[in-house]
Parts: structure tokens; sequence; C-alpha cells
């Protein structure tokens, strides 16, 4: 982490006020004196302010319901931004992980832990996120086997990964896929001929939206750290595939 975040994130004070605590030279890493801001600091690090030590507050894991309607930004747009759902201290540390669409719903899971975050949304992790999906028209009858094969994205050169389908009716399916490109779900049903009317994601990895529209809670001890296992599993697993299929 930077050290003015670091400060940010262990005092009340904002960035600019970190900025001018570096600039008069009360901040030391390791008992050494740093003014730059940029200077990346680890937790084994023992950071002071005029001499004493700062210890920053707890990382925060937090699932939205998100409304349609609503934005994933942090500031509001042409929609309500979803941080508006969301009432609690420090609400600038928190930062979203796998924005959605403002049209789609559900599950949105927001972090002042970037590393985290990062073992969830970074590609080569390859976190299984669901979708309930609503059709404007009957889902074709090959469309599950495209999807597993890997479909061939508008302006992308690369085929999705296999991606998994389950039927509900003929117009609404259930879509599990691992990456997070941009609007994706639309694109894969785009490229097959059929268009996306609802969408709404229904769970990240192990972790399930289990709260109504517009609310929130803390994730628990456990969905945090399943979350973590998810991506550190399925990263070996994808790993061991690209060695033994190359
Ligand atoms: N795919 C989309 O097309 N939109 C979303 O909001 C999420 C996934």
């Amino acid at each position: 982490m930077r050290l003015d975040k670091f400060i940010c994130q262990s005092t009340e004070f904002s960035k600019n006020q970190a900025s001018e605590l570096l600039s008069a030279g009360v901040v030391a890493v390791n008992a050494q004196i740093i003014c730059d801001g940029s200077t990346q600091v680890h937790e084994n690090n023992t950071i002071t302010l005029n001499g004493s030590v700062l210890t920053p507050r707890a990382f925060r894991y937090i699932m939205l319901h998100k409304p349609a309607g609503t934005i994933c930004s942090n500031v509001d747009e042409h929609y309500p931004s979803v941080f508006n759902y969301v009432h609690i201290a420090y609400p600038n540390d928190l930062h979203i992980v796998g924005r959605l669409d403002a049209d789609t719903t559900g599950l949105v899971l927001m972090t002042d832990d970037g590393r985290w975050s990062y073992g969830i949304t970074h590609p080569d992790k390859h976190c299984p996120k669901v979708y309930r999906v609503g059709l404007s028209r009957p889902i074709a009858d090959d469309v599950a086997t495209k999807f597993t094969m890997g479909i061939a994205l508008q302006g992308e050169s690369q085929l999705t990964l296999p991606a998994s389908l389950t039927l509900l009716s003929p117009k609404d399916v259930l879509l599990t896929i691992t990456q997070g490109k941009f609007h994706q779900v639309k694109r894969m049903f785009a490229a097959v001929g059929n268009r996306v009317v609802a969408l709404h994601r229904e769970s990240i990895g192990s972790v399930q939206l289990d709260i109504t529209e517009g609310q929130w809670r803390y994730l628990s001890e456990t969905e945090v750290q399943s979350l973590q296992a998810t991506t550190t599993q399925t990263t070996t697993l994808n790993t061991t595939t690209q060695t033994t299929t190359t």
C-alpha cells in the first residue's frame, strides 16, 4: 500500500493532510523519515507519525443487494451511486469488487482490502459468478454447448472461457462465468442471437446474495476466507490445466 494511503487508513487525515504531514518530515518508516507519499509500505513495516506508531483500521468486507437504476461508482453520475445505500464511516476508502451495469441487480461486494479484491477480480483467478438471466426469446438448444466451448465476443481475439448454463424456463437461465469482461453476459447472449432483458447476480464464489434489494451487510469471516480460498484454489487448478494442455 502507498504510504499516504496508509496514513489515511490509520488516522482521520485526508490525503491532502497526509501529504502535508509527509512534507513536514514527521512520518517515519522503520525509523527513517520518508517524505514521498507514493512509497510502498507493508504490514511488517513500523510507521510512525510524530513518533507514535500508526495502526491501520481493520479491513471491511461488505455485500450489497444492488437495485436497478444505480451505478457501481463512488460518485453519482446519470444514476445514483450504490454507495448511497451503505452508511458507514470512511466510505471513500471502499471500492467495488466487480462492477455491475446500471440496469443489473444483485450481489455487489465492497471492501477496502485491495489484495482481497484483486484475488477475486483478477482475470487469472477465474472466480465463478452466477447470474440469473432473463431473455427476449427462448434459448436455442445449442447455446449451452456453445458457451461450454467458448464464444467469440465482438472485438475480442480470444474465445470466452467455458461457461455453464442451467435452464429454468425457455427464457430464464442461470449462467456461471469465471471472467468479468465488459458487459460479458449481455455480449455472450448477443453473440448467439438473443438479448438479455433482465440480469441479476446471485453469487460470487461461495458467497450467496441473501438480503433484500437496497440492503447491505458485512460478510462473515467464513465468507471472506472462502472467497480467498476459491480464488487460490482455482488459480492452482488453472495453472495445472495449462501445464498439461500445452
Ligand atoms: N455482464 C453484463 O453484461 N452486465 C453486468 O452487469 C454483469 C455482467
